[in-house]
């Protein structure tokens, strides 16, 4: 991450041109402005690499990039960037940012990067093919783990085999549900985990008799977890016409309303998808995957809940805390073959996964917290209506 001795706070960002605030970034990340500016006039990504990139494609389609200053994480002042349509998530996400920094900023901690790959095995006697995989444990997990040699080069790898007994009471059908878990390190992991899944599946079927059907990652990324939280003075929190504690009583209250009741907690979760998915949108990633991850993990207990809470702890101080799986990689797809995906990247100063991951669920601990602080006090249309207006003259 970046040099913590500089301050990545920064006020009247609002005011300044887009060619201004590419004039900071370059002294930000120490680059001429002139390579930043042309990289931007081209949207990041010239038409080959477009092309390169997907399939049948006929043109490029741009988004605004933008840069939401002001955040500090485990003592460490970062920029994030972020690749959004809609108006005001930005301010509010470097607006929260701003305040928490006020108690400190935020603290986050992150898990292996553990992926699952699950193969799904049809057999007659399940209890008997599921002791049969585990006593060929460390079989199968060589036969994966010679699949992606450059991944055991970086310390990553299978690590485990576990196996389910799945019962279809509508069709009577019986199968066992095998996981692969693997250290994927610094990639997204999905092409990794896919390879050796569809690797081991064959063998599985000869340990076992049985037949095996899919096999493909969980998107339920729930051994890949991040953890965000922050504790802010209540003063920070203070608002035009609505005292510092009235605001902690009214995001804890609306917090509550989201713990309660699920729909309710599908917005609140949209709050922090807000901050989370423009930087995966900026860095190349799978948003799909995380949004994926994020609402089956909120569904876990069988209740569909909000995946952060927030509370007022005994000195009157707001604390929040967020928890969910983050598969996102810095190398493969994408992330390295998009330039923009790349000055992202620079931007961050991140050079692993779980640091990607730390930053991307920060911003949407930040989101929350902006959208839960305007929702319990003036509501979310009047910031959110004058910042819209900039582009009304552009409807047509
Ligand atoms: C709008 O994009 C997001 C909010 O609906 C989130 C929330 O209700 O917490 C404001």
């Amino acid at each position: 991450m970046t040099d913590a001795t500089r301050s990545s706070r920064r006020s009247g960002w609002n005011k300044l041109t887009p060619s201004e605030r590419v004039k900071e970034l370059a002294e930000w990340l120490d680059a001429d402005p002139n390579d930043l500016r042309s990289l931007f006039e081209g949207g990041g990504l010239d038409a080959a690499a477009a092309d390169a990139l997907v399939e049948n494609v006929c043109g490029r389609y741009a988004l605004p990039f933008s840069v939401a200053p002001n955040f500090t994480i485990d003592g460490r002042d970062v920029w994030i960037p972020m690749v959004v349509e809609e108006p005001s998530v930005v301010a509010a996400c470097s607006n929260a940012a701003r305040m928490v920094r006020e108690g400190g900023g935020f603290r986050a901690e992150a898990d292996d990067p553990i992926m699952i790959c699950q193969i799904q095995l049809f057999c007659d006697d399940l209890a008997k093919a599921r002791e049969a995989i585990l006593e060929n444990k460390a079989r199968l997990l060589d036969i994966a783990g010679k699949q992606d040699e450059a991944l055991a080069r970086n310390g990553g790898g299978p690590r485990d085999l576990e196996a389910r007994e799945m019962r279809d009471p509508e069709t009577d059908e019986n199968f066992l549900v095998v996981h692969l878990l693997v250290d994927v390190r610094d990639a997204m992991g999905a092409n990794a985990v896919n390879t050796m899944g569809e690797a081991i599946a064959p063998e599985i079927e000869k340990l076992t008799g049985g037949v095996y059907g899919l096999r493909i990652l969980t998107n339920l990324a729930d051994r890949r977890l991040v953890r965000v939280s922050f504790e802010c003075p209540a003063e920070a929190l203070a608002l035009k016409g609505y005292p510092a504690e009235q605001v902690v009583d009214g995001v804890v209250s609306a917090s509550r309303f989201a713990e309660l009741d699920p729909y309710r907690a599908a917005t609140h979760n949209k709050g922090i998808m807000n901050g989370v998915d423009p930087v995966l949108v900026a860095t190349g990633n799978d948003w799909r995957a995380v949004e994926a991850g994020a609402h089956a993990y909120a569904a876990k207990s069988g209740r569909y809940k909000p995946l952060s809470v927030f509370r007022k702890n005994a000195e009157g101080r707001l604390t929040g805390r967020l928890e969910m799986p983050m598969a996102v990689g810095v190398v493969g797809g994408a992330t390295r073959a998009h330039p923009a995906a790349r000055l992202a990247l620079e931007i961050m100063g991140v050079k692993t996964a779980r640091d990607l991951a730390i930053l991307a669920a920060t911003a949407g601990l930040a989101t929350n917290l902006a959208s839960l602080r305007a929702l319990s006090t003036e509501g979310i249309q009047k910031g959110h209506m004058r910042l819209h207006q900039r582009s009304r003259h552009l409807q047509k």
